[in-house]
């Protein structure tokens, strides 16, 4: 933005890694998060809303050290540490510790909210940016989170992403493979970030370093190759026959297939079996999965949750939950790619229509006055249509009648309220239908009713 004050010329842009939205896509973003909501409240889910800040301890306590890297974190005038929340499940384990303990389990929360991140922006990864996600609270079991699952892959489906693919591993299983193995919490925690960046090569050498890791030989091998197991439900039969012998990994395993067929009874389709899920957060316990776009690319990864205990390590009861959170920006990516491949070619057979096949306009009515005696009534006729609801648009510029039409038709309204002399003197106004053309004289006062049916 260029700003000119006082004669000199001063420039500010927006913060590295923000944006601005301005109508056309705020307009796609509330439609997008209206059907989630919908989604959302259709599962019995109800919203809550925490501080844009926290205090830095919430997050640095429990959630892993890739999130600490990426505080916005800042001390108050009174020296007090906080940090712009980097995501919400631990500003709702604390909203549940500080005011929800007593109320009737499960509890279903969702929200919708910005969250700060100091990461290096690129195309879909920002230093804000919005997650719309759910947290269920004390229903830790296969039933819960198989409905939580459903419940993603039902808000893919309303908004047509088809192409969006469900990786789901169960964290229980590497977790008790690494107690087999004497492995400490540390070390598990650094392998698990190696995991979850995804870089094979990397992981491979850093499993085999010895300063870094010194890992059992089996173990390394038993890891490369379980990392690798991806595909539909008889992956659960290989990492049976890999890892099924130690008797903890093989009671993961169970759990993993109880799971996957509560899935099926909640009639989710489109799941693939991923044991190289590893999550970048500390907290999972049990069930974890992330969404992908592929056509996304590098940012493909549309969401992420799983089940965790975040509750008694902040000290509280054990609360088992499950939860999850779309990235809100990268799901508007997706959508805004498949409806603008959509209406090109729409517009291939319907020039200038949106795919629903009419132009869309935010204002119905647009009231002009052609003489300066009618102003004031024009502005009382819009007043009293937006009081019953209608959006209307009144003229505020004094623009002679070729600017009002041109006005008029800019908006894209359905109806054109005219008033000049003649209105004035027989309390009626000239109605034009933008649409159709067609133009009558109907009588002020029964106004309302005239557009009752628009
Ligand atoms: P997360 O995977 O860190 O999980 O974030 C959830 C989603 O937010 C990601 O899948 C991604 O789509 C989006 N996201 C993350 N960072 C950025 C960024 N810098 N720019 C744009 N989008 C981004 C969580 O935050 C967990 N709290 C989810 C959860 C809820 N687990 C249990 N309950």
């Amino acid at each position: 933005m260029i700003l000119y004050l006082f004669g000199d010329l001063m420039e500010f842009s927006k913060p590295r890694g923000t944006r601005d939205f301005l109508f056309e896509e705020m307009r796609e973003r509330k439609k997008v998060e209206n059907i989630l909501r919908k989604v959302f409240e259709n599962y019995g889910y109800g919203e809550i809303k925490t501080p844009l800040f926290e205090e830095l301890s919430l997050f640095t306590t429990k959630s892993g050290e890739q999130i600490v890297e990426q505080l916005y974190n800042f001390k108050d005038k009174s020296g007090r540490e906080l940090t712009l929340r980097p995501e919400l499940t631990a500003p709702i384990a604390r909203v549940y510790l500080n005011e929800l303990q007593k109320t009737a389990k499960p509890l279903k929360l969702y929200y919708f909210g910005s969250c700060f991140r100091y990461e290096r922006p690129q195309k879909g990864r920002f230093r804000q940016f919005w997650q719309l996600g759910c947290e269920l609270i004390g229903a830790k079991s296969p039933e819960g989170e198989a409905e939580i699952i459903a419940m993603a892959e039902e808000s893919l489906n309303r908004l047509g992403l088809n192409e969006a693919e469900i990786h789901i591993n169960h964290l229980g299983i590497i977790r008790e493979l690494f107690k087999e193995f004497g492995i400490n919490k540390d070390i598990q925690e650094k392998i698990m970030i190696l995991i979850d960046k995804g870089n094979k090569e990397l992981l491979v050498e850093s499993l085999n370093n010895k300063e870094k890791f010194d890992l059992d030989k089996d173990l390394i091998d038993i890891l490369i190759k379980i990392l690798n197991l991806i595909g539909g439900d008889e992956v659960l039969h290989e990492a049976h026959q890999l890892i099924g012998n130690y008797l903890g990994v093989s009671n993961e395993l169970s759990n993993f297939t109880k799971f996957i067929a509560r899935l099926k009874s909640f009639n989710v389709k489109n799941y693939t079996i991923n044991c190289s899920v590893a999550r970048g957060l500390d907290y999972y316990t049990g069930i974890v999965f992330e969404i992908y776009i592929p056509s996304l690319g590098a940012q493909k990864q549309v969401a992420g949750g799983g089940s965790y205990n975040l509750i008694e390590l902040f000290g509280g009861e054990g609360i088992e939950s499950t939860g999850f959170a779309f990235g809100f920006d990268r799901l508007m990516n997706a959508y805004q790619t498949l409806n603008s491949a959509n209406s090109k070619s729409n517009s291939r057979s319907n020039p200038g229509l949106n795919n629903e096949g009419n132009e869309e306009s935010v204002v119905d009515i647009y009231v002009a006055a052609i003489c300066d005696d009618a102003r004031s009534k024009s502005f009382e006729i819009a007043q009293n249509l937006r009081a019953n609801d209608y959006s209307v648009e009144v003229d505020l510029s004094r623009r002679k009648f070729k600017k009002l039409m041109n006005a008029a038709n800019k908006l894209n309204v359905k109806f054109m309220i005219i008033l000049g002399e003649d209105e004035l003197l027989s309390a009626k106004v000239t109605i034009k239908n933008m649409g159709t053309g067609n133009q009558e004289l109907v009588k002020i006062e029964d106004l309302n009713s005239y557009f009752k049916d628009l």
